[in-house]
């Protein structure tokens, strides 16, 4: 097996390997499916690009752990561009785009990448129960990041908004892999790594 870390020197560290992740997908879809066995069907609510790995694979496994019938949506919501985010943000413009109507009454999963100021999955839970009228929405998020130092804001936002289901706690640092990215590289590694974020930032 390659080390990615060893190899590239824009990586720090592996902080998850590919079957720590697939272990921990395997159990999160036992429990997803098992909480929804009464429901006949479940839209699986993809944010883009970084949670569809995740819910690829996530999907399969509520299949075969015997969950209900899923479809697939996705949904784009724009917030940090190309890059890495500023050390003082305490607030983005959140654009959600990509649905319209089709979800009405249904039972959602949200499923996310990671979950960081949490801006973007509060903004998205909002538009869909007040604009796209779902019967319910949980969210499921690979990683949870803990923040070092949330501004009041964001930690009003992050008590706010707690996942149903989450993979791992990791640290306030950028990672990648698995669907993650960062300047649009690395989404294809079936781990979870640190980045060096000197490497990155301008
Ligand atoms: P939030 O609104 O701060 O929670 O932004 C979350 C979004 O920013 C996630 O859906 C990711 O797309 C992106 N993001 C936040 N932290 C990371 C990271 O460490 N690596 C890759 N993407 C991240
Ligand atoms: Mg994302």
């Amino acid at each position: 097996m390659i080390d990615v870390s060893d190899s590239d020197p824009n990586i720090e560290t592996v902080l998850l390997t590919a079957d720590e992740v697939q272990r921990r997908v395997v159990d999160l879809a036992a429990e997803i499916a098992d909480d929804y066995h009464d429901r006949e069907c479940l839209s699986l609510v993809g944010v883009l690009k970084g949670a569809c790995v995740f819910m690829s694979d996530l999907g399969r496994q509520i299949h075969r752990q015997g969950g209900p019938k899923l479809t697939y949506d996705f949904i784009q919501a724009s917030t940090y561009g190309n890059g890495l985010k500023g050390p003082d943000e305490t607030e983005r413009a959140v654009h959600v785009n990509g649905l319209s109507g089709a979800l009405r009454g249904r039972d959602v999963l949200l499923v996310e990448d990671i979950l960081d100021q949490g801006f973007t999955l509060s903004e998205i839970r909002r538009v869909l129960i007040e604009r796209e009228g779902v019967r319910s929405v949980r969210c499921c998020v690979l990683l949870v990041k803990d923040l070092a130092a949330p501004t009041p804001e964001v930690a009003a936002v992050r008590r706010e908004f707690v996942p149903e289901y989450a993979g791992f706690h990791v640290p306030d640092r950028w990672v990648a892999g698995y669907g993650l990215d960062v300047a649009e590289l690395y989404r294809e590694l079936p781990c979870v790594v640190i980045v060096k974020e000197s490497q990155f930032s301008d």
